[in-house]
Parts: C-alpha cells; structure tokens; sequence
C-alpha cells in the first residue's frame, strides 16, 4: 500500500515538530541542571550530554540516504532539520565549555584547542559544521547550484572528526561508545561503497528489463 500524501501544511508541521521533540532532551536537562538534579558534576554532564546529542543527530542525518536507498523511509524532508539540530547541539557543546567550563578565558580555551588533539579535532569539526549551518536554506541552495551538494559533503569529515574527538574524549570505551562510532563507521563507509552499489542496482533494473 502506498503511504498516505501529506498536506504541505502537514509536511511543515512535522518538520516543525522534529525540531521541538529533537531540542527537548536540551531544555529538559538543562533544567535538571538549573534545579541542582544533575548529580556532583552538572557542568560536566550537561557538557558531556550535549556532545553525544550532537553525535546523535549527525547519525540521524547521515542515515536518511541509506534508509531511502534501501526503501525503509523516505525521511529526505526531515533531513535539514536532522543536520540543523547536529549543530545547534554542537554549538551548545561548545559554548558550555567555553562559558562553564573555561569561563570565557579566550587565552585558556586557543591554548587547550592546541594542547590537546580531541579538542583541536571537535574545533575542526564544529568550525566545518557552520558553513553547512549558514547554507542550510532555499536561498543558498538555489545560489550556489551544484556547488550547495559539493559543500554539503563537508558533513562527511565532520562525522570522521566527531567521531575521532568522542572516541578520544573518553577513557574508557564500552558500549554506548562502540555502537556510536560503529553507527558513524558504518554509515561513512556507505557513503564511501554507495556509488558502486548504486551502479549495479542501475544494470541489474537494465538487465531485468
Ligand atoms: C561536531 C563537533 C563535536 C562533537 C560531535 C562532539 C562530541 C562529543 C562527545 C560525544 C563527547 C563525549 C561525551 C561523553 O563523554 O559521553 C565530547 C566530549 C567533549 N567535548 Fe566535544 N564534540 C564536538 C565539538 C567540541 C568542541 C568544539 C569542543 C571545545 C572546543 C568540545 C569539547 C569537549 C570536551 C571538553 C569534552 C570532554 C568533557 C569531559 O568528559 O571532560 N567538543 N564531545
């Protein structure tokens, strides 16, 4: 059965809601945070958290190509939104390091960026995310032409550099770790495999007709 065709109307309400549902586990814990119910460390946790949300996100996004290609989901319309949300996560990530964490000391934070690698690598990725961010409407998609799809595929060391940053950021890995990264290897190496498996979906549709 095919599925029902949505109203535009519908179309914008559900995009506006995967915004709402994708920015409440922010507000929801930074509430937790603000009323003391975030354990010994809240800074740390809400840092912590906003990282692997930002994480999340860039899985979300990174999956909607396969799904489709596999005919799970056609979830092309949420896409923006999905890759929007990465960043806004990845900018609250930034910013509660840089105002809690460091406390705004400019000097503090260049030295750490440089100090230390999974921090020059989540800088490199979130300085990479902003572009994709600020082009992220009809206008620049309209502007830039092809040039929009060659940009866009800046999301893809973004994903390698999260990832790299996440599993370095951490002492020891375990699970939540490796299904993470896993998801973000596997999904990287689609993109990598896709033309080809793409090419012979294309002579296996010639060769049946
Ligand atoms: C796309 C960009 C980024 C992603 C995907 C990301 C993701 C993450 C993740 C998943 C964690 C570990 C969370 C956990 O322990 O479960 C983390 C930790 C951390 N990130 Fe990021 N991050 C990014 C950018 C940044 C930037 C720009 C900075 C600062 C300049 C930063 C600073 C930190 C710090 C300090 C920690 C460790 C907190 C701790 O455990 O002491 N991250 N990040």
């Amino acid at each position: 059965m095919a599925p029902a065709k949505l109203s535009p109307r519908a179309q914008s309400a559900l995009v506006w809601a995967v915004y709402a549902v994708g920015l409440a586990p922010a507000l929801w814990t930074f509430w937790l945070g603000a009323s003391n119910q975030l354990g010994a460390d809240p800074v740390k946790t809400f840092e912590r958290f906003l990282g692997l949300w930002t994480i999340r996100f860039l899985i979300l996004t990174l999956a909607i190509t396969p799904l489709r290609d596999l005919g799970l989901f056609n979830g092309l319309r949420y896409r923006r939104a999905l890759g929007l949300l990465a960043f806004y996560y990845a900018a609250l990530h930034f910013l509660t390091y840089a105002v809690l964490d460091q406390t705004m000391v400019l000097s503090a934070i260049v030295a750490d960026v440089v100090k230390r690698p999974f921090i020059t690598f989540g800088m490199i990725a979130l300085t990479l995310l902003v572009p994709l961010a600020v082009t992220s409407n009809n206008a620049s998609i309209r502007r830039l032409g092809s040039r929009w799809s060659s940009l866009h595929r800046l999301v893809y060391p973004v994903a390698a550099l999260g990832a790299l940053h996440y599993s370095m950021a951490v002492k020891v890995l375990g699970a939540e770790q490796y299904i993470h990264i896993g998801l973000l290897v596997l999904l990287l190496a689609y993109r990598i495999a896709r033309p080809r498996l793409m090419e012979a979906k294309r002579q296996k549709r010639r060769a049946a007709a």
